[in-house]
């Protein structure tokens, strides 16, 4: 395991960084990539090693996967053509996303696989997406009736499903919509919370205008081809850019530009939060051309006010959480961000272990319920801080060693390159 120790800033943060593509956006596009007709090319692919997981697993099912320069090219299968049954268990290693779309796309596979990963996955829920999947036919093994190991036997067609989403999972959400491509009728699914919509736009984007629909909440999809000899350009990832709209907000004089970041309004919450708190951020040449919005994203220093963020508000940041809490510690007044529950089946329990954390470092947070309580402005303290390897912790503690004081070591720093393998260097980029 490998520590890191980081110092307070001794400099305002200054200038640009290019974070890396978003890794919802990245995912989606491999494995949409994988089932369309004919090669998909996808430019700026996230690089982190969860992204990397799902590649190694379609490449482990028969999918080509080559690397042209700055652009990587998927040799799509088509619908057809089954994926070809891997001889060993896939590896999804860290990764959530990877496992809960892969049951998806597995569902319709007319072979048996199996699906396994690193501990903090083997501890995280399928059985939300393995219930509503062997109602479409499925059948799914799952340890001890809801983990991974994941074992699954697919079938052809599978029957289409009428389903209404009862935690709010934008993975669910698309691991149906990717086996719904299988099913013998059109399915619909019906999202009452609003999470990511990654998966619609880019099925939208790659089927004909009948293929997908939606209708209020519920999103309807008939089974369609999907064409390749698409180009898909995935945007800067926001997740990613929170850490430095945070880092800027809180540390004096700062001023930093992230351009190219990914604007989906089921992505952007954190950035209505930070602005509602007195965050001084503000997006500029937004680029509604894509499939998936972008802009470049400017955060400058300012005082910080402490706000409620309503439960329904969650979908839209729920992977900011952690850094949102460290704001709040220098923000005035109190914070409670209400209907956090989602959070304790993360890489880690991050409701636990934000609280527990920022208590190290002197700050008065506690969990109530389901609500993550900061009350803030308390001065931090550098304190050896327990990442439990959860790349989202390290980056968010990171943040919060700018303005504590004294130094803060983060354990098994490395986690970071999950999401963002080069977030040391480019933070001290800013800080340089
Ligand atoms: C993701 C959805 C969210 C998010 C995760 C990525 C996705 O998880 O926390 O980092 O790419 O669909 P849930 O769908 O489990 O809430």
């Amino acid at each position: 395991m490998t520590t890191r120790a980081v110092h307070p800033a001794s400099n305002p943060l200054r200038g640009a960084v290019e974070v890396p593509g978003d890794k919802s956006v990245s995912h989606r596009a491999l494995i949409l990539g994988a089932l369309a007709e004919g090669a998909t090319r996808i430019e700026n692919l996230a690089p982190g090693a969860d992204v990397a997981a799902t590649r190694r697993c379609l490449e482990a099912l028969g999918v080509r996967v080559e690397a042209e320069g700055e652009t990587v090219v998927v040799h799509g299968r088509g619908l057809e053509e089954s994926l070809a049954p891997s001889p060993h268990a896939l590896d999804a290693q860290n990764s959530g996303t990877t496992t809960r779309l892969l049951m998806g796309v597995l569902s319709g596979q007319t072979f048996e696989a199996e699906i396994t990963g690193d501990d903090s996955l083997r501890r995280r829920p399928m059985k939300r997406v393995a219930e509503p999947l062997r109602r479409m036919g499925a059948e799914i093994e799952l340890r001890d009736g809801e983990y991974s190991p994941v074992r699954i036997r697919g079938r052809r067609p599978l029957h289409a499903l009428r389903y209404e989403l009862p935690v709010p999972s934008a993975q669910v959400k698309s691991a149906l919509l990717l086996a719904s491509l299988f099913a013998d009728e059109k399915s619909s699914v019906r999202d009452p919370f609003g999470t990511r919509d990654h998966t619609e736009r880019m099925l939208s984007a790659m089927t004909t205008s009948e293929g997908l629909s939606a209708s209020g909440d519920r999103i309807t999809f008939r089974p369609t081809a999907l064409h390749g000899g698409c180009s898909i350009s995935v945007p800067r990832d926001v997740s990613s850019a929170s850490f430095f709209l945070a880092a800027a907000a809180l540390v004096e004089g700062s001023d930093v530009t992230l351009p190219g970041v990914g604007l989906n309004p089921t992505r952007t919450g954190f950035l209505e939060i930070i602005r509602e708190m007195g965050g001084r951020v503000r997006a500029s040449g937004r680029n509604e051309a894509e499939v998936e919005p972008r802009g470049t994203l400017r955060a400058r220093f300012s005082p910080l006010y402490g706000v409620r963020v309503e439960a329904r508000r969650l979908p839209a940041l729920v992977d900011e959480v952690p850094v949102l809490a460290v704001l709040a510690t220098q923000a005035h007044g109190a914070t409670r961000i209400e209907g956090a529950g989602e959070l304790r089946v993360k890489e880690s329990n991050r409701l636990e272990g934000v609280a527990s954390n920022l208590r190290r470092m002197g700050a008065r947070a506690e969990v109530q319920g389901d609500a993550l309580c900061v009350e803030g402005p308390t001065p931090l303290r550098g304190a050896e801080v327990d990442t439990t390897g959860d790349h989202r912790l390290a980056m968010a503690f990171a943040v919060a060693a700018l303005v504590a004081e004294g130094e803060t070591v983060l354990s098994d720093a490395r986690c970071v390159e999950v999401s963002y393998p080069g977030f040391f260097e480019d933070l001290e980029k800013l800080s340089s």
